[in-house]
């Protein structure tokens, strides 16, 4: 039986409303190398996905693309259900995560939680509140004093989620968060973030080049192809499990994997060496 025959609910419901539209988006940068070449995906308000590739597939770039980070070569981005700032981005927000916390070293966790509302002109009185709260939900509410040196990479990368989540984004953007993170924190901080998207209704694009991380986290994978990047396979990944301990050693887990181990294999199979 293959994974899209596993007749179940996901654990969440997806409204099919597109968020966020990717259309033949192509980045060329000015080296000459050609990172992302004719990339197409739509992202439904509510997914978890995640995009998976071999390093140097694009994954980064096509996140930062979709973050107004970085320009299309061509192509472009569309916001079917949002209000578009002058920016071109959509109003409602965009929260991201990199790989490494990148906290200020001199700001305490409540300080470089609370720089996202600073730069939005909210005075330090009116956001603590919000602070606390979603310091809260990251398990970090008797830390807000504490400075980044006292924290372990864990924590560190709590008090990053929780920096991207204080302004209530619609969208997450994660870019392999956890890679530096010990197998143990690892799986708790993917049991973390997948309790903030069951309770708060967020739609997540999550980059990782586990195979592992990304069949237990979404509810649907993209895996990438390298040279140009592109998009190799996507498909959805239903459980009627909870993602819990019990889903990790499940045969749906274990189907998953190998599904999307196999699509890994001939998306690196594929590529051509430079
Ligand atoms: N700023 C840049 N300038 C030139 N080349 C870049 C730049 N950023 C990424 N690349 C190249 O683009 C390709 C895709 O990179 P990236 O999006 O970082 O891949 P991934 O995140 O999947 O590892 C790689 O070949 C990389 O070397
Ligand atoms: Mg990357």
């Amino acid at each position: 039986m293959s994974l899209a025959e596993t007749k179940a609910a996901p654990s969440r419901e997806i409204r099919k409303r597109p968020l966020v539209v990717m259309q033949s988006v192509s980045k060329v940068f000015s080296s000459g190398t050609i990172a992302l070449s004719g990339m197409s995906l739509t992202v439904e308000s509510g997914e978890f996905i995640s995009l998976l590739g071999p390093s140097g597939c694009g994954k980064s770039t096509a996140l930062r693309i979709i973050a107004g980070l970085g320009g299309a070569t061509s192509g472009k981005i569309d916001w079917p259900s949002s209000r578009i700032n002058s920016k071109g981005l959509p109003e409602g927000d965009i929260g991201f995560v990199f790989q490494e916390p990148t906290l200020m070293p001199w700001k305490t966790v409540f300080g470089n939680v609370f720089l996202p509302l600073k730069l939005r002109g909210v005075s330090k009185a009116e956001a603590k509140d919000r602070i606390m709260e979603v310091l809260a939900t990251v398990g970090l509410q008797d830390f807000a004093d504490a400075y980044p040196r006292e924290l372990s990479g864990g924590m560190k990368m709590r008090v990053s989620i929780a920096r991207a989540l204080v302004t209530n984004p619609k969208l997450l953007l994660m870019d392999e968060p956890f890679a530096a993170l010990d197998e143990i924190t690892r799986q708790k901080l993917n049991d973390d973030v997948l309790r903030l998207w069951k309770t708060t209704g967020i739609t997540v694009i999550f980059v990782t080049h586990s195979v592992f991380e990304s069949a237990y986290l979404s509810n649907r994978i993209v895996v990438m192809k390298a040279r140009p990047g592109r998009v190799h396979a996507d498909f959805p990944l239903t459980t009627s499990l909870e993602r819990d301990s019990h889903y990790r050693t499940s045969e749906e887990y274990r189907l998953a994997c190998e599904t999307a181990s196999r699509s890994l294999i001939e998306a690196i199979g594929g590529a051509e060496e430079h």
